[in-house]
């Protein structure tokens, strides 16, 4: 674990552990004892190509809850507009002694060629690639649904919309294959299904109402309107929310105990309506805290092999 590129690299055994490590600092509201501050003297750089809210906060929060010192490069203020490459904006940070670099870029492929580029003792995170990947987003989810359902391999798990444009839902997929999930339902309209060969585990299905029944968990997808090239009817926000909004009757099929997720962020009325996402079944605040603690876990387990 020197880099986390794409979550299908982790085994069962290091998901486990980092699920475990994280429910240590969600027990202490995510402030660990100082014992556990293994990132003093580290510095860790937030470079997001994209924007991001949740994911570039938390890995600011998490490093230093740690102990570590961060830097957020803002990329419209910084020498990026002059054209200096990612890669030499890397290794200009890494001359000064940054040691981590948490990255988000549109480009497919980008983070592997960072990592063929970095220093030996450089540790590159994936904060989102194109719309590949998105790994810790993908555990903060695992641990989610742990919380709440305890084991993977008795469950039925339904993403709903956008999946074709997420790497939200790659990255999960991934996850619970490895964790051996029982059922993975994608549920979304000709226009948003994924090509199946990243989902080998999954069935595709068009009808929410079908795609739910027995649902233990539900996870509903912004439309990312950014990287949709034509409008049909079907996707239109017109018809979008009829078909394949998410509401409290629509809920119906899934089992009692369902717990309903959003990576965020939410287009409320689009594919969630406020009464699901700010009802009694949704854990989508509960996600982002999660969030940082799992940022923390990964973060921790990572330096602890360094300092080995
Ligand atoms: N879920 C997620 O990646 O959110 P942000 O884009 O706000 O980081």
């Amino acid at each position: 674990m020197k880099h986390l590129l794409y979550l299908k690299e982790l085994n069962q055994r290091t998901i486990s552990k980092l699920l475990a490590k994280a429910e240590t600092f969600l027990s202490t509201n995510n402030f660990p004892p100082p014992q556990d501050k293994n990132l003093q003297g580290i510095t860790l750089a937030n470079l997001f190509l994209e924007p991001s809210t949740r994911t570039r906060s938390s890995f600011q929060i998490a490093a230093k809850r740690l102990g570590a010192d961060v830097l957020n490069i803002d990329e419209q203020h910084s020498s990026r507009t002059k054209g200096e490459t990612i890669i030499d904006t890397i290794r200009t940070l890494e001359a000064m002694g940054v040691n981590y670099f948490v990255v988000r870029h549109k480009e497919r492929g980008i983070l592997s060629k960072i990592v063929t580029n970095v220093d030996l003792g450089s540790h590159v995170i994936n904060g989102g690639e194109s719309v590949d990947s998105h790994p810790t987003q993908g555990l903060l989810d695992l641990l989610t649904i742990k919380k709440h359902k305890k084991r993977f391999d008795q469950i039925k798990v339904a993403i709903v919309g956008d999946i074709k444009h997420s790497r939200v839902a790659r990255s999960l997929a991934e996850g619970l294959a490895t964790m051996a999930v029982k059922t993975l339902t994608l549920i979304a309209p000709e226009e948003f299904k994924p090509d199946m060969k990243f989902y080998p585990n999954a069935e595709h299905c068009k009808n929410l109402d079908q795609g739910l029944v027995n649902a233990d968990v539900v996870v509903a997808l912004r439309v990312q309107r950014e990287r949709i090239e034509s409008l049909t009817e079907t996707i239109s926000p017109d018809h979008y929310f009829e078909k394949y909004g998410l509401t409290m009757k629509r809920l119906e099929p899934c089992n009692d105990d369902v717990i309903v997720m959003h990576p965020g962020p939410m287009n409320r009325g689009v594919e969630i309506s406020d009464e699901v996402a700010d009802g009694a079944n949704s854990v989508i605040r509960e996600q982002i805290t999660n969030g940082i603690a799992i940022r923390m876990a990964l973060l921790s387990m990572m330096q602890a092999e360094v300092m080995k």
